[in-house]
């Protein structure tokens, strides 16, 4: 992880979703599978979307990732979310992960970073036009 990455600060406002992480979800190695948290970050960029109005969201493309520092047990996950780009149909948003660590020295710390594409769709799964705020 880059020193920038590593001394920047916690985002403002409340995150997306948060998660405490239990041992179900490791890896051999003991610490939090890479995919476990993929699917956190999926849901916590979904959760945002509801932001923009679209109620019903489908994932089109993981665009970035980065695991930047390992998850362990017990880390309690805070997913912060940001708009990047809002299109016709779809929208994309960069999902920060900040863990509170749960052992010494109770840090709390970005793990991990991604971009996610989500398209606003019908009950069909047909694209539609994400709302545009009122002028
Ligand atoms: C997402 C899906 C509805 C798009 O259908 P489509 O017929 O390709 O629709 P379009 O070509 O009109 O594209 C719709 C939007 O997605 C964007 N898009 C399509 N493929 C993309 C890709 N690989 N990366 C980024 N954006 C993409 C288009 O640019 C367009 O955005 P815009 O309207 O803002 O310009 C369709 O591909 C699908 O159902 N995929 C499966 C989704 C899924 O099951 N996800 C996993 C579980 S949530």
């Amino acid at each position: 992880m880059s020193d920038a990455a590593k001394s920047s600060e916690v985002p403002p406002g409340k995150p997306a979703i948060k998660m405490l992480m239990m041992p179900r979800d490791t890896n051999v190695h003991g610490t939090i599978f890479g995919g476990a948290i993929l699917s956190h970050v999926d849901q916590a960029g979904a959760v945002h979307a509801r932001r923009h109005g679209c109620d019903r969201v489908v994932t089109v493309a993981v665009d970035r990732v980065e695991f930047t520092l390992p998850v362990y047990v017990g880390d309690v996950l805070c997913l912060h979310c940001r708009t990047l780009r809002v299109g016709r149909t779809s929208l994309t948003v960069e999902v920060d992960v900040w863990a509170d660590r749960f052992s010494p020295p109770y840090e709390t710390i970005r793990v991990t970073e991604a971009q996610v594409t989500y398209v606003y769709v019908d009950e069909d799964g047909r694209p539609k036009p994400v709302p545009r705020p009122e002028p």
